[in-house]
């Protein structure tokens, strides 16, 4: 009888070798090649496995194509439905990835509890935990009567089983590292078993048009383990953010078929589970001490939500002859770009200073409206002078020290307004456009207390920019 042939698979980015090599020649990786056996005949009869999806299907005009059926269903938490666009389409693949202990358990057993409650019933397949370890958790987290199922199984082919006995309304499979397939002799966690789990998963959400969620595991350098292969299977890649040591996590979608991408969800984590963040400005600003040095208020946008952050910099002399550069939450190379602008249009002299730069509560910020931030926060830093009080900052900073327009202005500044900002110190650019956005933004209702009034400052270049805000 003719043995399988063994082949050897890149565990970082799925290339196969007909022999065992110590780096993969496509992505470069060392040591990443493991053996993993291809699919037994006698385990999977039939030429074509892949028939049974969407088979028997002839093309169809766009016109044609019924829509109304697209509902979305809640999944009782608001910040979770939001960042997967809506609430959770029917038959969609949906990846939540995140480091150990972040939350992403606790955010689905109480997800499915309600979803189980409002929609109907649903399975929660567990690869890591006892149905007895889910329950405690769940006592917990307060779930009452919901038609629930818990099921600790690692065999994909049982938990298939189960979804077709029970048909549930949505799937949770925790997680898809630890569940295997008989076809495949390699270790729960090689790229073939994730990627096999993930296209039978697939196949049973959009064959069975049931919701299915997958949790991965997120490896030491923060990407998921089997890596670019899942997020191309699945319809929706959702990452939970946040320190281990701070009490809030970020859920951002950073691929949605059916939604805005980098939108956000807050939560806190508490006693009793993760509750939503409704209003996340106010819990990033609760902290901040006004009137301090180094400390501003930046409002940004993630997907379509705005959110006010506060950016802070300390500036010391620096003891040991290499001058510290450090950021947190902020791109490095961002920053250093900011401090050679500063040092060069506004005249400040941070040689021998050692530079930190933080975002406070932990969030993580990528959009370049942030530069004015940094910049204003840097400065006030140096010169030991608080920033003009109740003063929100966005805006570009370019090579020239201009400050360039940004996207979204309007949003940012209804934000602020409503957070109780009085003053906006933001790109000219974006004042004169004349946004008609922008005039219905200044022209509308004026936030409540602080006297009422919104001034916009609009600001050409950096200098400008300290100006109006250092006083
Ligand atoms: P978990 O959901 O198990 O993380 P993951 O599945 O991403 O690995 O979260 C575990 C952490 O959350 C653990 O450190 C304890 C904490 N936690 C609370 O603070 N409150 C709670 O009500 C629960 C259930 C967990
Ligand atoms: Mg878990």
């Amino acid at each position: 009888m003719k043995t399988p042939r063994a082949v050897f698979v890149c565990q970082e980015c799925g290339a196969q070798a007909p022999k065992w090599m110590g780096r993969c020649t496509e992505c470069g990786a060392w040591n990443s090649l493991v053996e993993e056996r291809p699919v037994d005949p006698e385990v999977a009869p039939g030429a074509n496995r892949y028939a049974q999806f969407g088979a028997g299907g002839s093309a169809k005009l766009y016109a044609e194509v019924d829509i109304a059926d697209a509902v979305r269903l809640s999944t009782g938490i608001d910040e979770f439905d939001r960042v997967l666009g809506g609430g959770v389409v029917p038959g969609s693949l949906v990846l939540l990835g995140g480091e150990p202990g972040i939350g992403k358990s606790t955010l689905l057993l109480q997800a499915a509890a309600h979803f189980a409650r409002a929609v109907g019933p649903v399975l929660y397949a567990s690869g890591e935990e006892s149905e007895h370890q889910i329950k405690t958790r769940g006592d917990r987290l307060g779930i009452g009567d919901a038609p629930l199922y818990l099921l600790s199984e690692t065999c994909i082919e049982r938990i298939l089983e189960e979804i077709a006995r029970l048909k549930p309304s949505l799937v949770v499979v925790d997680s898809v590292q630890t569940v295997f397939s008989i076809k495949f002799q390699s270790a729960p966690g090689s790229i073939g078993q994730v990627r096999e789990a993930a296209t039978q998963f697939l196949f049973a959400a959009k064959g069975q048009n049931i919701p299915t969620v997958l949790v991965g595991h997120v490896t030491k350098d923060g990407s998921l383990a089997g890596p670019k292969v899942l997020e191309h299977v699945v319809d929706t890649v959702l990452y939970f953010e946040g320190e281990r040591h701070h009490a809030h996590r970020v859920v951002r979608a950073v691929k949605n078929r059916f939604g805005a991408v980098s939108e956000l969800g807050v939560f806190e984590m508490t006693g009793t589970g993760l509750r939503p963040v409704p209003n996340p400005s106010k819990l990033f600003l609760s902290e901040r001490a006004s009137g301090t040095p180094g400390s501003a208020v930046l409002c940004c946008v993630e997907g379509s939500r705005p959110i006010l952050v506060e950016v802070q910099a300390l500036v010391s002399t620096s003891t040991y002859g290499n001058a510290r550069r450090m950021a947190i939450g902020l791109d490095q190379n961002r920053v250093s770009l900011l401090l050679a602008v500063l040092e060069k249009r506004a005249g400040l002299n941070l040689a021998g200073d050692d530079v930190y730069v933080n975002i406070a509560g932990g969030m993580t910020v990528e959009e370049p409206a942030a530069d004015l931030s940094v910049v204003a926060a840097i400065a006030s830093s140096v010169r030991n002078r608080s920033l003009a009080p109740a003063t929100a900052i966005f805006g570009e900073v370019g090579l020239s020290g201009e400050i360039r327009a940004i996207p979204q202005a309007a949003l940012r500044i209804r934000e602020a307004a409503q957070m109780g900002f009085t003053r906006i110190v933001m790109p000219a650019a974006n004042v004169d456009r004349g946004d008609p956005s922008l005039t219905t933004t200044a022209g509308s209702p004026k936030p409540p207390g602080e006297g009422g009034t919104l001034e916009l400052v609009g600001v050409r270049t950096v200098g400008e920019a300290l100006d109006s805000l250092i006083t």
